[in-house]
């Protein structure tokens, strides 16, 4: 998996772009110190930083709701409900389960949330600007 902002996210918004920056670095983090298999204990960090990402994942969602607002962005609505459901979905995993497949679960986690991201960038932000 590659966790990189990519110039085609760019939305010229330098705000929004720099927050979208933020939120791959926070994925990248946790992807980087799950593959590190020199490090053991790690769990509890991974957990850490996928909360830090949800944390960041809601002041970001205000902030660009706020931008919508103020150009008067006519698919506000349904875009804030893209941005509420995917909150309450990364809201409602366990991420203390404690198992064997630590690992993989908190993997597919990741996985989720940064395919999540990619796909409403393009599919969706973008065409705030469009
Ligand atoms: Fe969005």
């Amino acid at each position: 998996m590659i966790i990189k902002w990519k110039e085609e996210y760019s939305l010229g918004v330098e705000k929004i772009d720099q927050q979208h920056r933020k939120l791959f670095e926070i994925a990248g983090r946790a992807y980087e110190l799950l593959k590190d298999e020199l490090r053991i204990d790690k769990y509890d960090e991974i957990v850490a930083i996928l909360e830090e990402l949800k944390d960041y994942a809601v002041y970001h969602f205000q902030s660009e709701e706020e931008y919508m607002r103020s150009i008067g962005y006519r698919k506000y609505l349904s875009h804030k409900v893209r941005h509420d459901d995917f909150i309450e979905k990364i809201s409602s995993v366990d991420l203390y389960q404690v198992d064997h497949r630590q690992e993989q679960y908190l993997l597919e986690i990741l996985e989720f949330i940064v395919n999540w991201i990619d796909r409403h960038i393009l599919g969706e932000d973008k065409q705030i600007i469009a």
